[in-house]
């Protein structure tokens, strides 16, 4: 396979390498987060999210649960996150994957079905190991999900994924991205993992949710609490 590039067709943007191709788009999510089904999502547990709710005591009243989403990739997680209620600050520093990001968000929000979801989902082309530090005290959770070197060579990989690990790199920086996540003082930091893949920087985390073929290992602040 060689080089993708970013291309537009009337239906919006895509990455191609000439013979695959793939565009974020969301339409493909909406069975998935209507009530019943987001319910059952295993993320909103990581979330720390009850009855598929995402609503906190406030200052007045009551308000939605604040999520960083510190590796937002094309935004399939964010939007179940958003479904739920969440507002989802979604960060996202490679700048071909944040085009395709944003375009995904501006046709959700065209879609009867997807722009209340979309509405609460905010993007930053940005390196969340720098940003997440400057939201100290503003945010209830922040989701981790960066790639992991053994996610290329698994069968998991679709076709048109292997266009995506064109562009995206294995992350380097583990460490400085959970020290980052703790610095903006969540009361938990969910991190997705593959089943059976090795602890995000080495981190044991308080409890660990099990899927089918992935895990979120779950880190507790209860002294940065908020709601
Ligand atoms: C495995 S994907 C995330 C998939 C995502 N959870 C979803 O539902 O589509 C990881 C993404 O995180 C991005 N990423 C990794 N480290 C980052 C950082 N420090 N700041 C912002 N984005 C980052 C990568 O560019 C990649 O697009």
């Amino acid at each position: 396979m060689g080089k993708a590039y970013l291309s537009e067709d009337q239906d919006g943007l895509l990455i191609t390498d000439g013979v695959l191709s793939l565009r974020a788009d969301f339409s493909a999510m909406r069975q998935r987060i209507r009530p019943g089904r987001l319910r059952s999502e295993i993320l909103l547990r990581a979330a720390g999210i009850k009855g598929g709710r995402a609503i906190v005591p406030g200052d007045d009243g009551e308000r939605p649960l604040r999520v960083a989403d510190a590796t937002a990739g094309l935004g399939e997680d964010a939007l179940l996150l958003a479904a739920a209620g969440c507002e989802v600050l979604l960060f996202e520093r490679d700048p071909v994957i944040a085009a395709l990001l944003r375009d995904a968000l501006r046709k959700a929000m065209l879609d009867e079905e997807l722009q209340e979801a979309a509405s609460r989902m905010t993007l930053r082309e940005a390196d969340s190991i720098a940003e997440l530090p400057l939201l100290k005290g503003s945010v209830d959770v922040v989701l981790l999900d960066p790639m992991f070197p053994e996610r290329q060579k698994s069968g998991l990989v679709g076709k048109k994924f292997q266009l995506l690990h064109l562009i995206e790199q294995p992350c380097a920086d583990e460490a400085a991205l959970f020290a980052a996540a703790e610095a903006a003082e969540p009361g938990r930091i969910a991190v997705k993992r593959p089943l059976k893949g090795p602890l995000l920087a080495g981190r044991r985390p308080d409890y660990a949710l099990f899927g089918k073929a992935i895990r979120y290992d779950c880190y507790l602040y209860p002294e940065w609490k908020r709601g």
